[in-house]
This record gives C-alpha cells, sequence and structure tokens, in this order.
C-alpha cells in the first residue's frame, strides 16, 4: 500500500507574512493527519520562515525548482543543496510552467533530479501532455517521451527515490480537471513505464501524484484510482482550509 503524499504547489504567490498567515492556517487543520504525507512548496525566499513554522509538525517543506550544480557562477539559480539546508525535503522539478516559460528541456529534468537525489531530496517529477497533444491522440507518446528523457541512466535506487506528478497541461489553473478515468489511465501507464523499465517492485513503490485543477470536490474520486498516490495542488493550495480537505480526501 502506498502512502498517499499531498504536495501544495504555491508558485509565485505569497509575500511573507501571507505565507506566514497560510501555514498557521493549516497546521491545526492536518495536525491529527497520520497517514499522509503532507508538503508545502512556497517561493524561495519563504522557505526558512516556513520551515521555522513547520519544522515540529506534519507538514514537510519543498521547493519549486532547483539547479543541478551545488555551486558556482551562475546567477540566480539555487543548488539542491542549498534548498535542503534550509529544511528542504521535497523539491518540484519540470513543471509544465518550467518547460513553457523557461524552456526546461527532458534533459535538465534530468540534471535537476539527479542533483536532487545527491543532496537527498526527494524529486516530485512533473510529466504532461498539452491539450493539442492530446486532441491528436498523442498523450501517451508524450508521457513516454518525457519519462525517457527525465529518467534517462537512472538505476532502481534512483527512480525508487522520485515521487512521479502527472499534470496535464490542459487542467492546470483552468478549472477544467482530467476525469478520475482518463487520469487513471495515463496513472497505469506510467505504473506500467516503470514496471517494463525497473521491475514490479520499483513499479509497485514509486507514488504517482495526479495535478490539475484538484479541489476539495473533486479530491476524493481522483485520490480513490487505484494508481493515484496523491495530488499536487496549485491555486487551492493557497487557502489553507480547501488545501486540508484535499489532505483529508487522501485518508484511507
Ligand atoms: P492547479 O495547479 O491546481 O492550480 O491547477 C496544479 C499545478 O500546477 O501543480
Amino acid at each position: 500500500m502506498r502512502r498517499k503524499i499531498i504536495a501544495g504547489n504555491w508558485k509565485m504567490n505569497k509575500l511573507r507574512s501571507e505565507a506566514v498567515e497560510l501555514v498557521k492556517g493549516l497546521i491545526p487543520l492536518v495536525a491529527d493527519v497520520r497517514d499522509v504525507d503532507i508538503v508545502v512548496c512556497p517561493v524561495y525566499v519563504s522557505l526558512s520562515t516556513v520551515y521555522d513554522l513547520i519544522k515540529d509538525t506534519n507538514i514537510a517543506l519543498g521547493a519549486q525548482d532547483c539547479f543541478w550544480e551545488e555551486k558556482g557562477a551562475y546567477t540566480g539559480e539555487v543548488s539542491a543543496p542549498m534548498l535542503k539546508d534550509v529544511g528542504a525535503s521535497y523539491v518540484v522539478i519540470g513543471h509544465s510552467e518550467r518547460r513553457q516559460y523557461f524552456g526546461e528541456t527532458d534533459e535538465w529534468v534530468n540534471k535537476k533530479t539527479r542533483a536532487a537525489l545527491k543532496a537527498g531530496l526527494t524529486p516530485i517529477v512533473c510529466v504532461g501532455e498539452r491539450l493539442e497533444e492530446r486532441e491528436v491522440g498523442r498523450t501517451i507518446d508524450v508521457i513516454s517521451r518525457q519519462l525517457e528523457g527525465g529518467f534517462a541512466g537512472f538505476d532502481k535506487g534512483q527512480i525508487g527515490g522520485c515521487v512521479i506528478a502527472y499534470e496535464p497541461v490542459w487542467a492546470i489553473g483552468t478549472g477544467k480537471t482530467a476525469t478520475p478515468e482518463q487520469a487513471q489511465e495515463v496513472h497505469s501507464f506510467i505504473r506500467g513505464w516503470l514496471k517494463d523499465n525497473y521491475g514490479e517492485e520499483v513499479a509497485d513503490k514509486v507514488r504517482i501524484q495526479y495535478g490539475g485543477s484538484v479541489k476539495p470536490a473533486n479530491a476524493r474520486s481522483l485520490l480513490t484510482q487505484p494508481d493515484i498516490d496523491g495530488a499536487l495542488v496549485g491555486g487551492a493550495s493557497l487557502k489553507a482550509e480547501d488545501f486540508a480537505e484535499i489532505v483529508k480526501a487522501a485518508i484511507v
């Protein structure tokens, strides 16, 4: 039985004071949840502040990206060991917004994921097709290309240390959620891909989150699908009550 994981991707939202307010609101709402991994991913500049508030709670800290080098002349970048140093235990990698607006490629995803694992972080590696790709029936092609590239050269131990997030781009921030069946179909493909490439044990272990307009109202129907092991939540993670409800929908 895979433990469910609900992560809030705050994206580029919340000033530090607002981040404090959000997390202070969330802590008591989920304090009695034991069987679900809960993660919040604030912007870089709020990581330390949020960590101070959650370090003795059941909420873990995640970042939204990292660079693959450990240090050096890479103006503006933040490395995986630096994230670990401020208390992060997760990092989102290859989010579709990074692919779309910042030119992130599968090769970059591969390097960043390796760097995250090396630093002792759990990468949440995002894959997902765009609307025009789904419409022409290319969903599975796109997902397999992203998996092949993102995890090229990974051994069982490395892939076993990752979480995968399936986020159809057309469902992100649009209010259009994939139906539980549409999501399950892709999750099941990803599980099969893991099995073909890394064997049954790894396939059984790796958690696959769904992301894209997850809300309290649809969380349960998604999270009860056999291959959906959690959610990566954007918009609804910005409200403590909504995020807490999604966390509770993951309790089996
Ligand atoms: P959304 O974003 O929940 O606002 O659709 C999900 C994500 O991009 O991780």
